[in-house]
């Protein structure tokens, strides 16, 4: 598959009211309500919506909006997963034309995480003008960030991603969040697409009940991390690591709560990488410095 970026995701939610709080007044995003009123639009750029908030009967992640090369890699890729014995559904056209995109199609991966393709995503070009003053997110061709999705059938699910969905290997890892010798390592995978972003999916070898471990979004400034780690503390959104540096993506971030019941990672800086000239790395540690997540336990 021909996968230029992780488009945009969707978040299920029980109460809209709490992701337009905190989504514009905590991330600074744009919030425009869908005219039937039963989803929220969360702007970040150019683009009508990066994140897509559903209401549901439960709280959590949605899925995974992936940006086909066009209407031939589109194609393509549905030939692909019929041919691999992945079911897959294709979108009507008033499903696309509620994703603002030429076509839409859904699967899922072996542990049951959603995700769907689409190609030639609508938008009017209106400025992002955040409600709190960010100067902008970095999206454009590195897509709308990343997400690090739960993969207990790990094996199954790497082969998936890189046989099936044609995504690469950025870097690895392998870690234990507590001191405890005895708690056992769990592998993360880092995932690129045809972007220069490091990473645009990763997996986690571990169960996750909301359906997401953490969703990255990026601004373009140290300054508009800062300021939203100030705005986390003055609404009452419980942080979940401090301010740190990963060592692979390079991204100087601090982690959140979301309403959805995962974490949402808030960073600058984040490494573009020329892929002909990358060679993979697995590192033991998360970060340089900071990324305390047992603030995130406690
Ligand atoms: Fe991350």
């Amino acid at each position: 598959m021909d996968i230029r970026g992780l488009g945009y995701v969707t978040v299920q939610s029980r109460d809209l009211q709490q992701w337009r709080r905190y989504a514009g007044e905590v991330l600074g995003m744009m919030v425009v309500e869908v005219a039937a009123g039963d989803a929220l639009l969360l702007k970040m750029d150019e683009r009508p919506y990066r994140l897509c908030i559903e209401q549901a009967d439960r709280d959590g992640f949605g899925a995974c909006g992936w940006e086909l090369a066009g209407v031939e890699a589109f194609e393509q890729a549905l030939a692909e997963l019929e041919q691999t014995d992945v079911p897959v559904q294709r979108g009507t056209t008033a499903e696309a034309a509620a994703r603002q995109v030429q076509a839409l199609a859904r699967f899922q991966d072996p542990d049951g995480n959603r995700h769907e393709l689409f190609w030639g995503p609508r938008q009017d070009f209106a400025r992002f003008v955040s409600p709190v003053g960010v100067q902008g997110f970095v999206t454009g061709e590195l897509g709308m960030g990343h997400a690090v999705l739960p993969a207990p059938s790990f094996d199954r699910c790497r082969a998936f991603y890189e046989e099936v969905m044609g995504l690469r290997l950025s870097d690895l890892m392998k870690v234990r969040f507590t001191s405890d010798p005895a708690e056992p390592e769990k592998r993360i995978h880092f995932l690129h697409c045809n972007n220069a972003r490091h990473h645009s999916l990763a997996l986690f070898e571990c169960p996750v009940p909301s359906g997401c471990v953490h969703l990255m979004v990026e601004v373009t400034r140290l300054d508009d991390v800062g300021r939203a780690l100030d705005r986390m503390h003055a609404n009452g959104v419980k942080l979940s690591a401090t301010l740190g540096q990963h060592l692979n993506d390079e991204m100087v971030s601090f982690y959140m709560q979301t309403p959805g019941g995962f974490d949402l990672e808030y960073g600058c800086h984040g490494k573009q990488v020329d892929w002909s000239r990358h060679t993979p790395f697995e590192s033991t540690v998360v970060s340089q410095w900071g990324h305390d997540f047992s603030v995130g336990r406690q």
